[in-house]
Protein backbone atom coordinates (compact mmCIF):
# COMPACT_ATOMS: atom_id res chain seq x y z
CA UNK A 1 0.00 0.00 0.00
CA UNK A 2 2.76 2.61 0.05
CA UNK A 3 3.46 3.43 -3.15
CA UNK A 4 -0.37 4.63 -3.15
CA UNK A 5 -0.08 7.75 -4.13
CA UNK A 6 -2.80 9.99 -4.99
CA UNK A 7 -0.99 13.45 -4.75
CA UNK A 8 -1.24 14.91 -8.00
CA UNK A 9 -3.79 15.73 -10.30
CA UNK A 10 -2.65 12.92 -12.78
CA UNK A 11 -3.65 10.57 -9.63
CA UNK A 12 -6.92 11.95 -8.87
CA UNK A 13 -7.82 11.51 -12.84
CA UNK A 14 -7.05 8.22 -12.67
CA UNK A 15 -3.88 8.36 -14.04
CA UNK A 16 -3.13 7.26 -17.91
CA UNK A 17 -6.21 5.48 -18.12
CA UNK A 18 -8.38 8.35 -16.97
CA UNK A 19 -6.34 11.40 -18.95
CA UNK A 20 -6.67 9.46 -22.03
CA UNK A 21 -10.53 8.80 -21.75
CA UNK A 22 -11.03 12.67 -21.49
CA UNK A 23 -9.22 13.94 -24.24
CA UNK A 24 -11.26 11.14 -26.38
CA UNK A 25 -14.44 12.16 -25.30
CA UNK A 26 -13.20 15.76 -25.68
CA UNK A 27 -12.40 14.94 -29.10
CA UNK A 28 -15.29 12.95 -29.77
CA UNK A 29 -17.63 15.54 -28.73
CA UNK A 30 -15.86 18.58 -31.03
CA UNK A 31 -16.35 15.95 -33.86
CA UNK A 32 -19.87 15.63 -33.69
CA UNK A 33 -21.44 18.55 -32.19
CA UNK A 34 -22.36 21.53 -33.88
CA UNK A 35 -21.76 23.35 -30.76
CA UNK A 36 -18.04 23.27 -31.72
CA UNK A 37 -18.24 23.16 -35.55
CA UNK A 38 -16.04 26.18 -35.73
CA UNK A 39 -13.07 24.56 -34.05
CA UNK A 40 -13.49 21.39 -35.94
CA UNK A 41 -12.79 23.23 -39.14
CA UNK A 42 -9.70 24.20 -37.48
CA UNK A 43 -8.47 20.94 -37.35
CA UNK A 44 -6.69 17.94 -39.48
CA UNK A 45 -9.62 15.89 -40.83
CA UNK A 46 -8.47 13.35 -38.85
CA UNK A 47 -8.27 14.01 -35.02
CA UNK A 48 -5.34 11.40 -34.77
CA UNK A 49 -2.45 13.66 -33.87
CA UNK A 50 -4.58 16.06 -31.77
CA UNK A 51 -5.96 13.71 -29.56
CA UNK A 52 -2.19 12.02 -29.05
CA UNK A 53 -0.53 15.40 -28.48
CA UNK A 54 -3.34 16.95 -25.96
CA UNK A 55 -3.18 13.12 -23.90
CA UNK A 56 0.71 13.82 -23.90
CA UNK A 57 0.69 17.80 -23.18
CA UNK A 58 -2.50 17.35 -20.14
CA UNK A 59 -0.37 14.43 -18.71
CA UNK A 60 2.81 16.50 -17.78
CA UNK A 61 0.44 19.57 -17.00
CA UNK A 62 -1.54 17.30 -14.56
CA UNK A 63 1.60 16.29 -12.47
CA UNK A 64 2.20 13.10 -14.60
CA UNK A 65 4.69 12.10 -16.73
CA UNK A 66 6.04 14.70 -18.63
CA UNK A 67 5.32 12.68 -22.15
CA UNK A 68 5.15 16.38 -24.43
CA UNK A 69 7.99 17.59 -23.35
CA UNK A 70 9.99 14.67 -23.79
CA UNK A 71 8.87 14.67 -27.53
CA UNK A 72 8.11 17.87 -28.28
CA UNK A 73 10.10 20.07 -25.90
CA UNK A 74 8.67 23.33 -24.12
CA UNK A 75 4.67 23.22 -25.21
CA UNK A 76 5.22 27.17 -26.17
CA UNK A 77 1.21 26.69 -26.24
CA UNK A 78 0.12 29.81 -26.83
CA UNK A 79 2.72 30.52 -29.59
CA UNK A 80 2.13 27.04 -31.15
CA UNK A 81 -1.80 28.26 -31.40
CA UNK A 82 -0.68 31.48 -33.63
CA UNK A 83 -1.76 30.05 -37.04
CA UNK A 84 -5.01 29.52 -35.78
CA UNK A 85 -7.60 32.11 -35.43
CA UNK A 86 -8.73 32.16 -31.93
CA UNK A 87 -11.06 34.51 -30.54
CA UNK A 88 -14.02 34.29 -27.51
CA UNK A 89 -16.05 32.29 -29.84
CA UNK A 90 -13.32 29.05 -30.31
CA UNK A 91 -12.80 29.82 -26.84
CA UNK A 92 -15.81 29.28 -25.97
CA UNK A 93 -16.16 26.39 -28.07
CA UNK A 94 -13.29 24.55 -26.95
CA UNK A 95 -14.23 24.90 -23.50
CA UNK A 96 -18.23 23.88 -24.16
CA UNK A 97 -16.25 20.25 -25.30
CA UNK A 98 -14.03 20.32 -22.72
CA UNK A 99 -16.33 21.09 -19.53
CA UNK A 100 -19.26 18.74 -21.15
CA UNK A 101 -16.67 15.85 -20.87
CA UNK A 102 -15.49 16.60 -18.04
CA UNK A 103 -18.98 16.50 -16.21
CA UNK A 104 -19.11 13.16 -17.93
CA UNK A 105 -16.48 11.81 -16.82
CA UNK A 106 -16.68 10.43 -12.92
CA UNK A 107 -13.81 12.30 -11.64
CA UNK A 108 -14.91 13.75 -7.75
CA UNK A 109 -16.97 16.79 -7.86
CA UNK A 110 -13.79 18.70 -6.36
CA UNK A 111 -11.93 17.93 -9.06
CA UNK A 112 -14.46 18.50 -11.81
CA UNK A 113 -14.84 22.20 -10.15
CA UNK A 114 -10.60 22.55 -10.31
CA UNK A 115 -10.10 21.04 -13.68
CA UNK A 116 -13.00 23.69 -15.43
CA UNK A 117 -11.80 26.45 -13.66
CA UNK A 118 -7.97 25.82 -14.72
CA UNK A 119 -8.47 24.78 -18.49
CA UNK A 120 -11.07 27.91 -18.40
CA UNK A 121 -7.50 29.85 -17.29
CA UNK A 122 -5.84 28.18 -19.81
CA UNK A 123 -8.12 28.17 -22.92
CA UNK A 124 -8.35 32.18 -22.63
CA UNK A 125 -4.90 32.16 -22.36
CA UNK A 126 -4.59 31.10 -25.99
CA UNK A 127 -7.00 33.75 -27.49
CA UNK A 128 -5.14 35.70 -30.00
CA UNK A 129 -7.86 37.87 -31.51
CA UNK A 130 -8.95 41.07 -29.81
CA UNK A 131 -13.15 41.05 -30.43
CA UNK A 132 -14.61 43.98 -32.03
CA UNK A 133 -17.02 45.63 -29.67
C1 LIG B 1 -9.00 28.09 -26.92
C2 LIG B 1 -9.36 27.33 -27.94
C3 LIG B 1 -8.45 26.36 -28.64
C4 LIG B 1 -8.48 26.09 -29.97
C5 LIG B 1 -9.45 26.68 -30.98
C6 LIG B 1 -7.42 25.13 -30.24
C7 LIG B 1 -7.13 24.61 -31.49
C8 LIG B 1 -6.02 23.88 -31.79
C9 LIG B 1 -5.62 23.46 -33.12
C10 LIG B 1 -6.41 23.78 -34.39
C11 LIG B 1 -4.48 22.77 -33.01
C12 LIG B 1 -3.66 22.13 -34.18
C13 LIG B 1 -4.06 20.76 -34.45
C14 LIG B 1 -3.49 19.82 -33.43
O1 LIG B 1 -2.25 19.60 -33.41
O2 LIG B 1 -4.27 19.29 -32.64
C15 LIG B 1 -4.14 22.71 -31.61
C16 LIG B 1 -3.04 22.08 -31.08
C17 LIG B 1 -2.83 21.88 -29.74
N1 LIG B 1 -3.61 22.34 -28.71
FE1 LIG B 1 -5.18 23.58 -28.89
N2 LIG B 1 -6.79 24.83 -29.08
C18 LIG B 1 -7.37 25.56 -28.07
C19 LIG B 1 -7.03 25.50 -26.74
C20 LIG B 1 -6.13 24.61 -26.18
C21 LIG B 1 -5.91 24.43 -24.76
C22 LIG B 1 -6.66 25.18 -23.66
C23 LIG B 1 -4.95 23.48 -24.64
C24 LIG B 1 -4.34 22.88 -23.40
C25 LIG B 1 -4.99 22.71 -22.27
C26 LIG B 1 -4.56 23.07 -25.97
C27 LIG B 1 -3.59 22.13 -26.28
C28 LIG B 1 -3.09 21.89 -27.53
C29 LIG B 1 -1.92 21.07 -27.81
C30 LIG B 1 -1.02 20.39 -26.78
C31 LIG B 1 -1.74 21.09 -29.19
C32 LIG B 1 -0.62 20.42 -29.99
C33 LIG B 1 0.46 21.49 -30.24
C34 LIG B 1 1.54 20.99 -31.16
O3 LIG B 1 2.41 20.23 -30.70
O4 LIG B 1 1.52 21.33 -32.33
N3 LIG B 1 -5.30 23.78 -26.87
N4 LIG B 1 -5.09 23.39 -30.90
Amino acid sequence: MDNLNLNSLYDLMGGETGVRALVERFYDLMDSSPEARDIRALHAASLKQSREKLFMFLSGWSGGPSLYIEKYGHPRLRQRHMPFSIGERERDQWLWCMKQAIDESDFLPAVKEHLKSRLSEVADFMRNQKESA
